[in-house]
């Protein structure tokens, strides 16, 4: 007779590690109570999506008994397109969180080693623990990701690291030369994963997503998304360019049909009205700058971002705390992100809304900051 964890439980028991893993926690999206209801607590885009992914999407209703096309061929020819890349190491997946998903099941595994940083983003450790994998997180410097940490961290049983680039929920980013120099410095056998979901918000002449070095290494791959500028979060499309090796092993575990034909055609469209894209971009790049200007003329600190939020630091006194600052926010309907998870108990993650969202939070924020009750 075995003694196995499940023999003795007498029912079936999750293998090491999935019981270890907190669920994930999505920004909260209602606001009881609240006349008027502004969600800026999951870093969505206040645009929507481009009117023509939203035309091919509503065109697909029409096909909604057949199965999608299983490879993402269509999506993938125009990702390769737009960006000069063979579509055949372009992997698709149903939002780019199935793709660090199945990087950790398809590289990571029990006792293994995956490196991420102190408050990078909450999907890796899931995506680590969840194949029996050991989660090795490692210190930031001044909330920004430091390369010398990661390499002092790599040991014999690390196997992957991940990088938000720019990371959520701090908006710092790495430069380029950093990004390049961690990569040169890896053990061959270690994968970085260079998660590029807010790259399209970034305007920094230091700042690359990661395309080149995708291209020209062994061992690195850049995962994006069409859930943030692109404004189709609920659809689910994230895609990730790599190694031929890689996208191969990654076709082998995927599900074999893992995006939805709507999902298919809205995102071809999308990817191709560069347009619009870019006037996102602009608008982003606008409110970022005055929502910061203008938060912190209130007093409070605001983490310099390139992406499409902010982290807005509190004082520590009870009643003018990020938790206090988020009740009196949410009594006015504006949603942000509590950061405990993150341990950055002491902040708020505020995404950039429409002009209407940006002028209240900054009016309710105003409030706060002065004294005002409820
Ligand atoms: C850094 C980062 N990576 C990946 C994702 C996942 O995006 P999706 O699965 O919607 O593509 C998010 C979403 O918030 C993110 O912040």
């Amino acid at each position: 007779m075995s003694d196995s964890p499940s023999a003795v439980a007498g029912r079936p028991i999750p293998r090491p590690g999935v019981l270890d893993i907190e669920a994930y926690v999505p920004g909260k999206s209602s606001a009881p109570g609240a006349a008027r209801v502004f969600k800026l607590s999951s870093n969505e885009t206040p645009l929507g999506p481009s009117p023509r992914a939203l035309a091919a999407y509503r065109s697909a209703a029409d096909n909604l008994a057949a199965y999608p096309d299983g490879s993402s061929t269509v999506l993938r020819a125009a990702i390769g397109r737009v960006f000069g890349l063979d579509p055949a190491r372009i992997v698709c997946g149903a939002g780019s969180d199935e793709l660090l998903n199945l990087l950790a099941h398809a590289y990571v595994g029990p006792g293994d080693e995956g490196i991420f940083t102190e408050h990078g983003f909450a999907v890796y450790r899931i995506a680590i623990l969840g194949c029996g994998g050991v989660p090795v997180v490692v210190p930031e410097t001044n909330l920004t990701t430091d390369v010398d940490a990661i390499l002092a961290a790599v040991t014999e049983r690390t196997r992957i690291v991940f990088i938000a680039n720019p990371n959520n929920p701090t908006g710092t980013y790495l430069p380029f030369e950093e990004i390049k120099r961690l990569a040169a410095s890896l053990p061959p056998r270690v994968l970085l994963v260079l998660d590029a979901a807010y790259a399209e918000y970034v305007r920094r002449n230091d700042y690359a997503a990661g395309i080149e070095l995708a291209g020209s290494s062994e061992n690195v791959v850049m995962t994006r998304t069409f859930s943030k500028i692109h404004g189709l979060a609920s659809l689910r499309i994230g895609w990730l360019y790599g190694p031929a090796h890689v996208a191969e092993a990654l076709n082998r575990i995927r599900g074999p049909f893992n995006l939805s034909g709507p999902a298919l055609a809205a995102g071809t469209a999308s990817i191709e009205d560069l347009a619009f894209v870019e006037a996102a971009a602009a608008f982003n790049e606008e409110w970022r700058a005055w929502l910061t200007t203008e938060i912190e003329k209130l007093g409070l600190t605001v983490t310099p971002s390139a992406a499409n939020f902010l982290l807005v630091h509190f004082p520590r006194e009870e009643g003018r705390d990020a938790r206090a600052a988020d009740a009196f926010l949410m009594a006015r309907g504006l949603i942000l992100r509590r950061l405990e998870s993150y341990n950055l108990p002491h902040c708020l993650r505020l995404s950039i809304g429409s002009e209407e969202a940006n002028r209240a939070v900054v009016a309710a924020l105003a409030d706060f900051v002065g004294g005002a009750r409820g």
